[in-house]
C-alpha cells in the first residue's frame, strides 16, 4: 500500500466510491498488508478510537481494544467492515427474541477474527466484542454513515440482555477504565 493511511484515508480506502462493497474490497485489501497498516498508522499504543475520517456519509477509524477489553452488545444502524491489522477480536453476534418483551437478545453466532481478517457488518447487526490477548488490538472499522452522530442507536444490558438507548458516556468510560488497568499493568 505505501500511502499514509492516517494522512489521506479518503484515498486508501476509496471513500468516494462509498458503495459498502467498494470500501469491503479496500478494507480487505488493506489489511491483507497489515505491515503496511503498522507503518502508516504505528503500533497502537493506547486503547481508543483513533478517527481518520468523519463525515456524514462514511466513517473511518482504527480502533485499539485494550487486552481481555470488552464491549457489551450494542447495534450501528448503518452497515459497517472490521478489518484486522494486528490482535485479535472476538465477535459475538445477537438477535432479538421476538416477541420478548424489553428488546431481549440471545446470542446468535460468533466469529473470531485474526489478522488481515475482514468482515462486513450488515445495519441491522447486533454484536458484542472482547480483545481475548494480553496485548493492544488494532482494527480498521468503516461505517456508512456519522457513526458518532446517529441517534437512535441500542446496547443491551450485559447481565439481563435487555435494550436500552446506546450511551456514549458509558462506553468511554469503558475505554477509560480499559486504559487505567493497562496503563497500572492490570
Ligand atoms: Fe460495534
Amino acid at each position: 500500500m505505501g500511502l499514509a493511511l492516517k494522512e489521506r484515508p479518503d484515498v486508501v480506502l476509496g471513500y468516494h466510491l462509498v458503495p459498502a462493497a467498494a470500501s469491503a474490497l479496500l478494507v480487505a485489501r488493506a489489511v491483507g498488508a497489515p505491515g503496511d497498516v503498522l507503518a502508516g498508522l504505528g503500533t497502537p499504543q493506547r486503547a481508543g478510537l483513533d478517527v481518520l475520517l468523519r463525515s456524514p456519509a462514511l466513517t473511518i477509524f482504527a480502533a485499539h481494544w485494550a487486552p481481555r477489553m470488552s464491549l457489551p452488545a450494542h447495534d450501528h444502524r448503518m452497515w459497517a467492515l472490521i478489518g484486522i491489522y494486528t490482535g485479535r477480536e472476538d465477535n459475538i453476534f445477537w438477535r432479538r427474541i421476538k416477541d420478548e418483551a424489553g428488546g431481549r437478545i440471545e446470542a446468535a453466532g460468533a466469529k473470531a477474527l485474526a489478522v488481515k481478517d475482514a468482515v462486513p457488518l450488515g445495519k441491522d447487526i447486533i454484536h458484542s466484542v472482547t480483545n481475548p490477548i494480553p496485548r493492544l488490538s488494532g482494527a480498521i472499522h468503516v461505517y456508512g454513515g456519522d457513526f458518532f452522530a446517529t441517534a437512535g442507536r441500542s446496547e443491551w444490558d450485559p447481565e439481563t440482555l435487555r435494550e436500552r438507548p446506546f450511551d456514549l458516556e458509558a462506553a468511554r468510560a469503558t475505554f477509560r477504565e480499559a486504559i487505567a488497568r493497562f496503563e497500572s499493568g492490570g
